[in-house]
């Protein structure tokens, strides 16, 4: 089986646990290792490589803008950034965006403005087992004490309440508040879905409280959920939405969108990036907003369902849920079983899929996906399961009647 390992001779830090394969080509939904093995991706390199690898439009639109300008710097005009801009106002109904280069960025610069936006009050709610990123503020809106360990002092002006709790927010809202900021859906937390209303709850009461709503998209954004964005399924529109991961679909983008009142308060000199933007990565990222038209965003509702369906349908006695919306699904196994292993096993037979924490496998499969892979997923996913679950029933009964 194979596992994540440390290579012992690498000059790499060993931040990372890597499996011991390395990819050298691929073609949609599909990679292919250096032995010239082929692997179904059903995990997109974590929600970023949304329209497949080496999307042939996409891979023309970053040819030519590679041929003509690679970086200028923000200190000129870009129509590509600004025909990006317009596509992400115009699907939200926000006014302005702000061009960084990776998910914790955005949070970052999300996290500048909101205490701008006021200039007195400075702390925001989070929630526990929430993901916003590695950086010093992004990782102190984390609510996830195990990230923070040997990082202490962390970044002040934090406060953690359970998700979707918004009575918990209610009783944390102190004078020194002034934004709420959550994932729609918690990816890195195990693929955890809020109650429809939940956003509701927060919109009205960051608007008695006079509070900014920040919806972190950067994971469930750009699509992946069969809306532009997450929030999407509900009727509510956030001050604030970050966005990064699926936007150039494997080149390093970042967005924060915001409506014209925290953007006021911005101005130059107050927040900026050298790469933010960069030509190549917008290029990119027009593409993946061409490419993302009504029907793209329907068949990715449409698959989540089918692959939702067909796992439920395997009725195995070792899963405990599945859940998600659109191709952002978890599926829960129960106490005992290890979604590691289930991941390992899988991809032993050559379909790459991620977990979230212990318990949930996590499935983030390409836009792109067809009836063929899906049926290739759930046939390999039935065959491990069935196993898992024999071993389970034998160690039971051996168990029973040891004597
Ligand atoms: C919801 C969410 N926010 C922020 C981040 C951080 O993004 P990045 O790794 O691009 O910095 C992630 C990454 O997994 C995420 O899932």
């Amino acid at each position: 089986m194979l596992t994540q390992t440390k290579l012992q001779t690498s000059s790499l830090l060993k931040n990372y646990s890597r499996y011991p394969i390395e990819f050298t080509h691929g073609k949609g939904a599909l990679l292919f290792d250096k032995n010239g093995n082929e692997y179904l991706d059903f995990l997109s390199g974590i929600a970023v490589t949304s329209f497949g690898h080496c999307h042939p439009k996409i891979v023309d639109a970053v040819k030519e803008q590679t041929e003509n300008l690679w970086h200028v710097s923000n200190l000129f005009e870009s129509s590509g950034q600004e025909k990006l801009a317009a596509s992400l106002t115009d699907k939200t109904g926000l006014d302005k965006v702000f061009f960084c280069n990776s998910g914790t960025e955005a949070n970052e610069a999300a996290i500048k403005f909101a205490r701008k936006w006021d200039g007195e009050r400075s702390t925001i709610i989070t929630a526990i087992n929430s993901f916003h990123g590695r950086t010093m503020g992004s990782l102190a809106a984390s609510g996830q004490y195990k990230l923070w360990q040997g990082f202490a002092p962390l970044c002040p002006g934090f406060k953690y309440v359970p998700y979707n709790d918004t009575e918990a927010i209610e009783y944390s809202i102190t004078k020194d508040v002034v934004a709420i900021m959550v994932e729609p859906i918690q990816g890195e937390g195990g693929i955890m879905v809020p109650s429809e209303d939940y956003f509701a709850r927060l919109r009205n009461i960051c608007d008695k409280q006079n509070l900014l709503l920040i919806i972190d998209e950067v994971q469930a954004g750009i699509g992946r959920t069969g809306k532009y964005f997450a929030y999407q399924w509900s009727e509510i529109k956030p001050d604030i939405i970050t966005s990064a991961k699926g936007i150039a679909n494997g080149l390093p983008l970042g967005a924060v969108i915001c409506n014209d009142k925290v953007a006021e308060k911005i101005t130059p000199g107050s927040h900026g990036s050298t790469f933010g933007g960069n030509p190549i990565a917008v290029a990119a990222a027009n593409k993946v907003m061409d490419l993302l038209d009504e029907d793209c965003i329907k068949k990715i509702e449409m698959n989540g369902i089918l692959i939702k369906e067909k796992i439920k349908a395997l009725n195995s006695s070792i899963i405990k849920e599945v859940r998600g919306k659109g191709l952002m699904l978890g599926i829960e196994f129960k106490d005992g079983f290890s979604a590691k292993t289930i991941a390992s096993k899988l991809l032993d037979n050559k379909i790459i899929v991620g977990t979230s924490g212990e318990q949930v496998l996590r499935l983030l499969p390409p836009f792109i996906i067809d009836e063929q892979q899906i049926k290739l997923f759930i046939n390999k996913f039935r065959e491990i399961v069935k196993l898992h679950e024999f071993i389970s029933a034998t160690n039971s009964y051996l168990e029973e009647n040891k004597n």
